[in-house]
């Protein structure tokens, strides 16, 4: 850091920073997710159509993200290492997966705008369970015991995302807005880097390519996250960087 004064900075992950620790991103597959059309599984519609489908498709996805075969690679561990050791700095990590890679990659703090894989929620009570193995659509509620009212704790298409109010004071105010392999065609995160720079801060884009929202950055580091984002840590962490 150039000075003492306290830094703020927003980091916001998407799935193109899971695409090297083995989870597929959303934008790559003809409008398919894990061959299923993605309003079938991500919509209220969906749910109300074919609870059993929709439960299944999640219970797919948590058994692979609990499986031996995915993990946190370079660019989570470094995201984590940079919350842990930047001095003089706030750093707010904000991210669209429902993995749970960052927390187990060290994260101190992760706010999962879209929800989480590992979590159900009771449609009447909007209580959150922790949840690691399989859901059917007959299952018991925890708190209301009644059969299918348990739903994913995520956020489908059509719902509005977690803690908006709490993305937008922190984002509105940071000095630098960092956005790590994400397609920039999801709202509202994907304007999030307008009211960054509106505000004043310096922001940086990392993936694979350009996108959609590409002209809105500063600055541009292309290339896959699990070795861009690591040199970028290490320099900030070695080095005096001005955050303009
Ligand atoms: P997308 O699949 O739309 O975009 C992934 C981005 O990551 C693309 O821009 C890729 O170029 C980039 N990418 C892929 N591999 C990479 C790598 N190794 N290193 C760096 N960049 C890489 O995913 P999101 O932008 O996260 O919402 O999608 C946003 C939301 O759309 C998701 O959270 C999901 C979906 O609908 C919900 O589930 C509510």
């Amino acid at each position: 850091m150039s000075d003492n004064k306290n830094k703020k900075i927003v980091i916001l992950t998407g799935a193109g920073i899971s695409a090297e620790s083995g989870i597929k991103t959303f934008r790559d597959q003809n409008g398919l997710w894990e061959d299923h059309n993605i309003l079938e599984v991500a919509s209220p519609q969906g749910f109300e159509r074919d609870p059993e489908l929709v439960h299944r498709f999640y219970n797919m996805r948590r058994k692979q993200l609990l499986s031996s075969e995915v993990a946190p690679n370079e660019a989570h561990l470094a995201v984590a290492r940079l919350q842990r050791e930047l001095p003089n700095s706030e750093i707010f990590l904000i991210t669209q997966n429902v993995d749970n890679l960052h927390e187990r990659a060290g994260s101190p703090q992760v706010l999962h705008m879209h929800g989480e894989l590992t979590k159900m929620r009771c449609i009447e009570s909007k209580k959150v369970f922790e949840i690691k193995e399989n859901i059917s659509a007959h299952r018991a509620c925890p708190c209301c015991l009644k059969e299918g009212n348990l739903r994913p704790h995520i956020v489908w298409f059509g719902e509005t995302p977690f803690s908006m109010d709490e993305i937008y004071h922190h984002t509105a105010q940071c000095d630098l807005f960092i956005a790590i392999g994400t397609s920039g065609v999801v709202y509202p995160a994907a304007m999030l880097v307008d009211l960054a720079r509106e505000n004043g801060a310096h922001t940086l884009e990392f993936n694979l390519n350009d996108t959609q929202v590409s002209d809105s950055f500063h600055q541009h580091i292309v290339g896959p996250a699990s070795q861009t984002v690591p040199k970028y840590v290490e320099e900030l962490l070695n080095s005096t960087p001005h955050i303009t």
